[in-house]
C-alpha cells in the first residue's frame, strides 16, 4: 500500500481536533490526497456503534468489543482502500485509544486487547499500524480545566480526573511499547506553539515538506 496512515491521540481536552484539520490543509496544499476520518466511527455502521459507546452504559468488555467491531468495519471500508489509493489517512484516534481508555481507564485486560488488535488489524501476514501517532500529551488536571463548561460532556468526558490519570498512563505504556511510532507533543502550550511542534515532528518524519 502506497499511502501513509497517521493517527492522533490524547486525553479528552488535549486539543487535537484543530491541529488535525490544519494538517489536512497543509498536506493538501502540498498536493497530497487526504482522507480525514475518526474513531470510533468513519463508516455508517461504525458511527452507530460510536453513539452507543459514547452514550450507553456497558461493561468494559462490551465497550472494547464494540470499539473493535467499529474499527474492523472502518479499516476494511475506509482505511485500507484509502491507503491502497495512495492517500494520507489522518485518523482522529485509533487503537491506542482503546488501550488507553478501555485498558488504562476501565482496567480491561491489556493482553486481551492485544489479541483483539491482532485479529482486527491483520491484513494477510501484515498488521495494520499507523506510520506515525501524534500524541497530544497534557496533564489531566489541565485538560479538565479546559473541558469545564466548554460543552455538554459525553460518557467519557464526565469521568473524574482519576480516570484520566489512568488513561494517560495507558498512553504512556503504549508509547513505551513502540516508541518509534510515537511523536509526543507537549500539548500544555499555546495552540500556535503546539501547531509548530506538530508541523516540525511531521517534517522530521518526512510526512510534510518544510
Ligand atoms: P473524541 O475523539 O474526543 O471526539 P469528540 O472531540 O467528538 O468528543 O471522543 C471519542 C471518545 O471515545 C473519547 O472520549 C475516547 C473514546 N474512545 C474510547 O474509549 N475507545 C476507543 O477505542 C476510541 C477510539 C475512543
Amino acid at each position: 500500500m502506497s499511502g501513509l496512515f497517521i493517527s492522533f491521540e490524547g486525553i479528552d481536552g488535549a486539543g487535537k481536533s484543530t491541529h488535525i484539520q490544519a494538517l489536512a490543509d497543509a498536506l493538501r496544499d502540498q498536493g497530497k490526497a487526504v482522507t480525514l476520518t475518526r474513531e470510533p466511527g468513519g463508516t455508517p455502521l461504525a458511527e452507530q456503534l460510536r453513539s452507543m459507546v459514547l452514550n450507553d452504559s456497558m461493561d468494559p468488555m462490551t465497550e472494547a468489543l464494540l470499539v473493535f467491531a467499529a474499527r474492523r468495519d472502518h479499516v476494511q471500508r475506509v482505511i485500507v482502500p484509502a491507503l491502497a489509493r495512495g492517500d494520507v489517512v489522518l485518523c482522529d484516534r485509533f487503537t491506542d485509544a482503546t488501550f488507553a481508555y478501555q485498558g488504562g481507564g476501565r482496567g480491561f485486560d491489556w493482553q486481551v486487547l492485544r489479541q483483539l488488535e491482532q485479529w482486527v488489524q491483520s491484513l494477510g501476514a501484515a498488521l495494520l499500524q499507523p506510520h506515525t501517532t501524534v500524541w497530544f500529551d497534557l496533564p489531566p488536571a489541565v485538560a479538565a480545566e479546559r473541558l469545564a463548561g466548554a460543552r455538554v460532556p459525553d460518557k467519557f468526558e464526565s469521568q473524574p480526573i482519576a480516570f484520566f490519570e489512568n488513561v494517560a498512563a495507558g498512553y504512556a505504556r503504549r508509547q513505551a511499547e513502540d516508541p518509534a511510532r510515537f511523536a509526543r507533543i507537549n500539548a500544555h502550550q499555546t495552540p500556535a506553539v503546539v501547531w509548530h511542534d506538530v508541523h516540525a515532528a511531521l517534517c522530521a518524519r518526512g510526512v510534510l515538506r518544510t
